[in-house]
């Protein structure tokens, strides 16, 4: 994904909070039966290690991630009055994971549509979500107003839409679609526009480009996806329209992400700890499992990846094995077997 972030065989595994450990040990079990040859460096972070270390987010850990370069991670509650807006927010910041990248593929069958094969990628690091935001007082009431600030540099536009084009010549995609509001937002989203068509240039006849309204594009996501290929768009937008996508396909429990720096790499599933089914045994581990596929991908080991996707493929449409959000009836443990057994 990025030559300069591949790691080697040992990788940072955080199970996290909720349904983190049921999951992950659901996806170990499937990497170590394909094959994987990985070693697993264990860490502690989120709600879990606050007992143990003092902190969500433990400096062994982050010394760990530093050194291996590539984590695989469950989802991770924020306690509430912690130092941390959001641990995994915190991760992101530190190793300045600034491309999140979230394939949205289609696994179930006689969904909406079929046959889906999107990736968006979102800028991580900028925009609105930086956080600089405050409220105005006036006249008595402490809360009149709020103000929030959207960051756009042109360094930070220029590597998220190189990182979008560089992956589509890698992974053999044909077009990427910038989605913005520089209509309106003429300063910070016409930055960002400006950057694109700029760059859009050293790629042409490789890769090719549009831009696109950034309200457009929801419409036409819903209406016709298939004419979209990579999208590339800021921070709160790709927050956004990534669960609009993972809709498209039946939801978050299939939705997985990569976070990409220059040096380090974290992958997780889109979904969060689930507290509601967290110890039932009864968590689709889908999420986390097409994750590590992506993080096989980034270690130069596709083969590996795309033999479990297959397995995992074969599960679903066949209907061997199907969690509860899925519509059936198994468990965590009997839809791993199966995806095992297809593994062959
Ligand atoms: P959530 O994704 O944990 O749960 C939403 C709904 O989806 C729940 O009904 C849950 O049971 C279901 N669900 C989620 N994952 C599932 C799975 N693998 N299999 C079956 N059903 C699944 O979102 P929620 O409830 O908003 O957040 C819970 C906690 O997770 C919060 O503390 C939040 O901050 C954290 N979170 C962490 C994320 C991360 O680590 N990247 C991402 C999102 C939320």
């Amino acid at each position: 994904m990025n030559s300069g972030a591949q790691g080697g065989n040992v990788v940072t595994v955080i199970a996290g909070d909720g349904i983190g450990a049921e999951v992950t040990d659901a996806v170990l079990r499937v990497l170590n039966a394909a094959g994987a040859g990985l070693e697993y460096d264990r860490r502690e972070a989120g709600v879990g290690a606050i007992s143990a270390h003092g902190t969500p987010l433990p400096q062994s850990t982050l010394d760990s991630i530093d050194a291996n370069r590539v984590a695989l991670k469950g989802p991770l509650a924020t306690p509430a009055g912690s130092g941390f807006r959001s641990v995994n927010v915190a991760i992101r910041k530190h190793f300045d994971l600034y491309a999140n990248v979230r394939p949205v593929r289609t696994i179930v069958p006689g969904g909406r549509y079929e046959d889906i094969d999107l990736v968006l990628i979102r800028e991580n690091t900028e925009g609105l979500y930086v956080g600089v935001e405050h409220f105005i007082g006036m006249e008595g009431d402490p809360k009149a107003a709020a103000e929030s600030v959207m960051i756009t540099t042109r360094f930070g536009s220029e590597r998220i839409v190189r990182f979008a084009f560089d992956y589509s010549l890698a992974h053999g995609r044909k077009k990427v679609t910038l989605a913005h509001k520089a209509n309106i937002l003429k300063h910070t989203q016409g930055l960002f526009l400006e950057v694109g068509q700029r760059l859009a240039g050293d790629y042409a006849g490789r890769v090719g480009f549009e831009d696109r309204i950034i309200d457009a594009t929801a419409m036409y996501l819903v209406l016709d996806p298939y004419r979209f290929d990579v999208l590339v768009m800021e921070n709160m937008f790709g927050d956004i329209l990534s669960d609009l996508m993972a809709g498209l396909v039946g939801g978050l429990g299939f939705a997985p992400a990569a976070n990409v720096g220059e040096r380090h790499a974290v992958f997780e599933a889109v979904h969060g700890s689930a507290p509601d089914i967290a110890g039932q045994g009864v968590a689709n581990p889908t999420g986390l499992l097409l994750s590590a596929c992506l993080m096989l991908d980034h270690l130069g080991r596709s083969a590996t990846a795309n033999r479990i996707r297959d397995a995992v493929s074969v599960v679903v449409r066949g209907a061997l094995a199907r969690t509860h959000d899925m519509g059936g009836d198994d468990g965590t443990a009997a839809f791993t077997n199966a995806v095992v057994r297809a593994l062959g």
